[in-house]
């Protein structure tokens, strides 16, 4: 008998498309990179096949055998991949063909519908995987930045105004808080994913008694007590793509995330703030200034949250309005999937390696944060502990703070003279406000930055992460 193509056009139609049509509608250059999945979903495929008696032992063993071989020749580069053949999906069940006959049972009540929601499932939940390892490698470096530099006061900013003096650590450790929170949605959204939709067929299941449950456990696709975990309508299952939305959506929060933590670096290591040095290997040099210290890594660290950002929303754009079921359009998912896995999870670990490799100028940050203005807060508490009402302590020390600038003198240099000209219920403990050790000590409720509560929230990271 003539070897039977696997193609979905063989019998039905007489010539092969154009070749503008099949460059245009060729996935293989992209989805190449599925393979290691599609030949797993093959696999567990198979054993379910041999398990209904589609398959009997020998064509099972010998369909593996051809997987095997398959999978060592593309893991060595020495596959033939046949862009003709459209996709990873055809090119590998194409060869198989070729090499063992069985190989033409393989596809028994799949359709490539389901099989590339399956292999982009496993696909994410790998990446998903590796993801949140880079991710809790990037709390672990600011942890550490954070115990190293537990001393260091700077001032914190809002409207990137100063506002009030904080501990280096309690900034550093806003991002172990953001990733935590990142890491967490993560995790949700493998829950969602790890669902086989193996068996859905094109979009209407199978006349055969497919076991759809024996493939999911083949594939691991269980929960917690290790039952099945299947989708339960096929024409969802086969349409789906909310999996790869929400793993865009989240690592495009994550890439937002990286970027305000770059921006905070590219800020500090700035001449005029000059809080930081971040490590040569992380800068660039400028091909005409002589004196450049581009911080590059930092700079396109807040650049990929653009590129991520435009996926979620180009795959958000690409399912709205789809009518029901399988349509070519989603073939289109994959490159901005890929490209926000890539980037995302790239960014995570270059901004690692650059906070492992930053100095801190300790100083510059003191000095900075020494502004006796940014205990103007401090003083107007010092009132509210004598009983004033808040809003007329703000006042008050509103007040102080004109009176100051008039007087060309800062906050701190006032005499308790000229403080009761403000308030009389200002008392001579009102001066001793301004030691900035001191000012921190006294935040020590949950949340806020003084010395116990730091060492407390660092013990708590350390313990989570480690
Ligand atoms: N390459 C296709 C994709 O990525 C695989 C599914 C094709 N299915 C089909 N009925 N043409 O979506």
């Amino acid at each position: 008998m003539k070897q039977m193509s696997p193609l979905s056009r063989s019998g039905r139609f007489a010539a092969a498309p154009a070749a503008d049509v099949a460059r245009f509608t060729e996935s293989l250059s992209f989805d190449w990179r599925l393979w290691r999945h599609d030949i797993r979903g093959s696999r567990a495929q198979a054993a379910m096949l041999r398990k209904i008696g589609v398959l009997s032992a020998a064509e099972w063993r010998a369909i593996n055998r051809g997987l095997d071989a398959i999978a060592r020749e593309i893991a060595a580069g020495k596959f033939r991949w046949r862009p003709e053949l459209e996709d990873v999906h055809m090119n590998i069940e194409a060869e198989l063909t070729r090499r063992v006959p069985a190989g033409a049972k393989l596809h028994t009540g799949r359709s490539r519908n389901d099989q590339v929601a399956l292999d982009l499932r496993l696909w994410l939940l790998d990446e998903i995987a590796s993801l949140l390892e880079e991710l809790r490698s990037l709390q672990q470096a600011l942890v550490e930045l954070a115990e190293r530099e537990q001393e260091v006061i700077l001032p914190g900013y809002t409207h990137l105004q100063r506002a009030q003096p904080v501990r280096l650590a309690h900034h550093l450790l806003a991002y172990v808080e953001m990733l935590a929170r990142d890491r967490e949605r993560l995790e949700q959204c493998r829950e969602r994913t790890r669902v086989s939709p193996l068996g859905s067929g094109a979009l209407a299941g199978s006349t055969l008694p497919l076991d759809r449950a024996y493939a999911a456990k083949a594939l691991k696709l269980v929960d917690a007590r290790g039952r099945p975990r299947l989708t339960q309508n096929s024409m969802d299952a086969v349409s789906d793509r909310d999996f790869a939305v929400e793993f865009c959506a989240h690592a495009a929060l994550v890439a937002v995330h990286l970027s305000r933590l770059a921006e905070d670096m590219i800020l500090w290591a700035s001449s005029e703030f000059n809080f930081v040095r971040i490590g040569d290997a992380y800068t660039t040099g400028s091909s005409m200034m002589p004196q450049k210290r581009n911080p590059d890594v930092a700079e396109l660290a807040r650049g990929k949250a653009g590129r991520a950002i435009g996926n979620l929303v180009a795959l958000l754009t690409l399912l709205k309005g789809l009518p029901m079921t399988y349509n070519r359009d989603l073939q289109e998912d994959k490159e901005r999937l890929f490209d926000t896995a890539d980037h995302v999870r790239a960014t995570v670990r270059l901004c690692a390696a650059m906070l492992l490799n930053t100095k801190v100028n300790r100083e510059r940050c003191l000095a900075a944060a020494k502004d006796p203005a940014l205990l103007a807060t401090d003083l107007a508490e010092h009132l509210v502990r004598k009983g004033r009402p808040f809003r007329q302590a703000h006042h008050a020390v509103g007040a102080l703070v004109a009176l100051a600038e008039r007087l060309g003198t800062s906050l701190d240099r006032l005499t308790l003279k000229e403080l009761r000209s403000a308030d009389n219920k200002f008392g001579p403990d009102a001066l001793k406000l301004f030691d900035l050790k001191q000012a921190l000590e006294r935040r020590n409720i949950t949340g806020a930055p003084g010395a116990r509560e730091v060492r407390k929230q660092l013990r708590r990271w350390r313990k989570l992460l480690s």
